[in-house]
């Protein structure tokens, strides 16, 4: 199985590029769908979390985001904590899915992560595509979508390596800059070269 990465920042279009892929026939893992997966109602995962914070799943069963959101926001300890349990369902998870792909006869796959990157998983991928803009087009396009103003968005730009940084660690990078029709071709150019490794 040959394993790409695919990358980006906050709004830089990593979900539009992940839908054009998928348009081409990849098949794409996306670690966020993994990660609420992984924590669903009787899950080892809920049950190891339920645990160590108590509190954090409702009466109905689910994982109460804000309540952990609380838990963890100001404390990297506990931000670690969480982590540590999630991470290696994820991990198995993903692995479990790439034996399932693999079942179907299928030879190469797309995996999504908002923090490749930052996590280091950037270096077990095949190749590395990641979904660039310029900051301002960045920063734009989250006001835009998230309703933010400036300051929020500078915010939350500021908590994330950008993506100058991010692609120093490219093999492809993707410029979405541009409109759809400008993204579509270095996506399906992307997937070629994909599929050209085996
Ligand atoms: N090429 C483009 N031209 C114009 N708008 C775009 C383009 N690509 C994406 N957008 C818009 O920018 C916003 C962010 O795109 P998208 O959701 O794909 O980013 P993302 O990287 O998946 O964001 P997140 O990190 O929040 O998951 C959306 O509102 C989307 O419609
Ligand atoms: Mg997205």
């Amino acid at each position: 199985m040959h394993v790409f990465g695919l990358t980006g920042g906050i709004a830089s279009g990593k979900s539009t590029v992940s839908r054009m892929l998928r348009e081409l026939g990849a098949r794409v893992l996306d670690a966020d769908v993994i990660a609420r997966e992984v924590v669903e109602p009787g899950t080892p995962g809920l049950q190891s979390i339920r645990e160590r914070f108590p509190g954090v799943v409702g009466p109905d069963g689910r994982l109460d985001r804000v309540k952990l959101g609380a838990h963890i926001f100001a404390d990297p300890a506990e931000r670690a904590a969480l982590n540590a349990i999630v991470h290696p369902q994820v991990r198995a998870a993903f692995l479990q899915k790439l034996e399932a792909l693999e079942a179907e006869g299928i030879t190469h796959a797309v995996y999504d992560v908002p923090l490749l990157i930052e996590t280091g998983l950037h270096t077990a991928m095949e190749g590395v595509a990641v979904v660039w803009v310029p900051r301002e087009v960045q920063k734009a396009r989250l006001m835009a979508r998230d309703g933010l103003d400036a300051e929020a968005a500078e915010a939350r730009l500021a908590a994330q390596l950008s993506l100058d940084d991010k692609r120093q660690h490219a093999t492809w990078v993707i410029d979405n800059s541009g409109g759809p029709e400008a993204t579509r071709p270095q996506v399906e150019a992307v997937w070629r070269a994909m599929l050209a490794h085996g």
